[in-house]
C-alpha cells in the first residue's frame, strides 16, 4: 500500500465539463501559486477544448495560457489531454503535425501528455506516444472505458499490455461517461496491478453520481493516481471533490498528505468563481446533480441531451424511446465503438435517422460513412458485410493506419497563414483550426496597432509639452 495521488482537474476537465471551457486566464492566475504549493501529483491545465476555446470564444492564444501557467507553477508537473492522431481537433492529422505539436506543448511547459483514441486503436496513437517521449515527456497512454459484451476486465488487461510495451509511461482507465462502477472498478484496478508495472491512473467524472465511491474502491485496488476537482468545480457532469477524499484517507495507508487548510485557500477562491458563473447563467444548475439515465442507458449526459434537441428539431419528441432502443443496436452493428466524441455523436445521429425515417440505415451521415471505410481506425469487433453493404455499399475499406494516407502537412499550413505568423506555434493553431485562428490573429494584429496608435499619440503629447 502506498500514498495515494491526485491530479487537479480544476484548470482544464472541471471547467470543461461545467462551463464550456470558458476560464479565463485572468481567473487562475491568482491561485496559481497556492495550487503549486498543494503538493498534487499534477495539475490538468490544457488540451481538450481548452485550446479551441481560447482562441474561439475567449481571445487568448492557448500557448500564451500555458506559458502563463508554467512561469506561476514552477514546481507541480502540468499535464494535458491529447486524442491522438486528432491531437485537439476532430480528425487525423499526418504525422509530421502531430510530431511539431508534441514538440511545442513540451517546450512551453507540458510534463505529462494523456493519450487516448476513441476507438482505443493503437495505431492512432503510436506517433504521438513516440514523440512525446522524444521531447522528455511523460507518456501517459488512456484506455477510453466503456461496457458491451466484448469490453471486459479480459480485454482491457490485453490492451493495457499492449499499451505498456509500446512504451507509455503509465496508464490511464479514462472514463468519460460516468459509469464504471465501484466493484467493477475494484476488479479492473486489481487485474491491472497483476498484468503491468507502470502506474495507474482513474479518470472519471461525477455525472451517474459514482465516481466518489469508484475512487475509493479503485484506491483499495491499488490504483497510484486519481483525478478530482476543487469542490467550487466538482461533482455533476465535473470530476469527484478533492478535499473529501483527501479527508477520507487522512490517517490510512493512502493518505495523500495534502494539506486541507491549503486546499481549503483553493476552495475559498473558487467559491465566488462559481456564483459568478451560475449567476451568469454559464454554469446551470441541472449539470450538477445525478444523472440517472446514464446508469441506464449507459450512454454519456451529453449525448442524451443531443439526442433530444435533434429530436425537438424534427418535431418528433414523442419518439425518444425508440430512439434509445435504437442507439444500443447502432452501437452493436458498429462494432461497439465507445460512447466518446466525436463516436457518440454519430452513433447518436445515425439512431435519430433510423427511427425518423422509419428505414435503417437509409440516411448515413458521410462521417459513419468514413467510420466504417475504417478511415477512424478499427473497432473491437469487425462490422459484418452486411452492414458494410447498406452503409458503403462496394466501396473499399482501408485496413491499414488511417495517417499513413495522410501526406506532410506543415509547410501547406505555414504558407496559407505566414502574413500572421509571430511565433512557430501559431502555425500549429491554424493547422488544428483555420478560421479560428486566423479570426484570433487578426485580432491579434488590430489590438497590437491599438497600442502602437495609443503610444505614438501618447509621445506626440508629451513632445508638444
Ligand atoms: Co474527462
Amino acid at each position: 500500500m502506498a500514498k495515494v495521488k491526485i491530479t487537479e482537474t480544476v484548470l482544464r476537465d472541471a471547467h470543461q465539463s461545467l462551463i464550456a471551457t470558458r476560464m479565463k486566464i485572468e481567473d487562475m492566475i491568482p491561485i496559481l501559486e497556492t495550487l503549486d504549493e498543494v503538493g498534487y501529483h499534477s495539475l490538468e491545465v490544457w488540451g481538450g477544448a481548452t485550446f479551441d476555446a481560447c482562441l474561439r470564444f475567449l481571445n487568448e492564444d492557448p500557448w500564451q495560457r500555458l506559458r502563463t501557467i508554467r512561469k506561476h507553477v514552477k514546481k507541480t508537473k502540468l499535464q494535458m489531454l491529447l486524442r491522438g492522431q486528432n491531437l485537439l481537433g476532430y480528425k487525423h492529422y499526418a504525422d509530421d503535425v502531430v510530431e511539431a505539436f508534441i514538440k511545442k506543448s513540451i517546450a512551453n511547459g507540458i510534463d505529462i501528455i494523456r493519450i487516448f483514441d476513441a476507438l482505443n486503436d493503437l495505431r492512432n496513437i503510436e506517433t504521438a506516444v513516440k514523440a512525446t517521449k522524444e521531447a522528455g515527456g511523460h507518456a501517459q497512454v488512456a484506455i477510453s472505458y466503456t461496457t458491451s459484451p466484448v469490453h471486459n476486465t479480459e480485454y482491457y488487461l490485453q490492451l493495457a499490455k499492449r499499451m505498456e510495451a509500446m512504451g507509455a509511461d503509465s496508464i490511464c482507465v479514462k472514463d468519460m461517461a460516468g459509469i464504471l462502477t465501484p466493484y467493477d472498478a475494484y476488479e479492473l484496478v486489481k487485474g491491472l496491478k497483476e498484468t503491468i508495472k507502470i502506474p495507474i491512473q482513474l479518470h472519471s467524472h461525477y455525472t451517474s453520481g459514482l465516481a466518489s465511491m469508484t475512487n475509493l474502491k479503485a484506491i483499495e485496488a491499488g490504483v497510484d493516481i486519481v483525478d478530482c476537482a476543487i469542490s467550487p468545480m466538482a461533482l455533476g457532469t465535473s470530476q469527484p471533490p478533492t478535499e473529501p477524499l483527501v479527508a477520507a484517507l487522512q490517517g490510512t495507508d493512502y493518505d495523500t498528505g495534502y494539506s486541507l487548510q491549503t486546499l481549503n485557500k483553493v476552495a475559498e477562491y473558487f467559491a465566488p468563481l462559481r456564483e459568478a458563473y451560475l449567476k451568469s447563467g454559464l454554469l446551470n444548475p441541472k449539470l450538477l446533480g445525478v444523472d440517472i439515465n446514464t446508469l441506464v442507458y449507459q450512454v454519456p449526459g451529453g449525448m442524451l441531451s443531443n439526442l433530444v434537441s435533434q429530436l425537438e428539431m424534427q418535431k418528433a419528441t414523442h419518439k425518444y424511446e425508440e430512439v434509445l432502443k435504437e442507439v444500443p443496436r447502432v452501437r452493436e452493428e458498429l462494432g461497439y465503438p465507445p460512447l466518446v466524441t466525436p463516436l457518440s455523436q454519430m452513433v447518436g445521429t445515425q439512431a435519430v435517422f433510423n427511427v425518423i425515417l422509419g428505414e435503417r440505415y437509409k440516411m448515413v451521415p458521410k462521417e459513419i460513412k468514413a467510420y466504417v471505410k475504417g478511415e477512424y481506425g478499427k473497432p473491437v469487433v469487425e462490422i459484418t458485410d452486411e452492414i458494410k453493404k447498406k452503409i458503403i455499399g462496394a466501396e473499399e475499406v482501408i485496413s491499414g493506419r488511417p495517417a499513413d494516407l495522410i501526406p506532410p502537412q506543415l509547410e501547406g499550413f505555414r504558407n496559407e497563414m505566414k502574413e500572421f505568423l509571430e511565433q512557430e506555434e501559431d502555425v500549429l493553431s491554424y493547422g488544428l483550426f483555420p478560421q479560428v485562428a486566423l479570426e484570433y490573429f487578426k485580432y491579434r494584429r488590430a489590438e497590437k496597432y491599438k497600442i502602437e496608435t495609443m503610444c505614438v499619440d501618447m509621445e506626440n503629447k508629451v513632445h508638444i509639452v
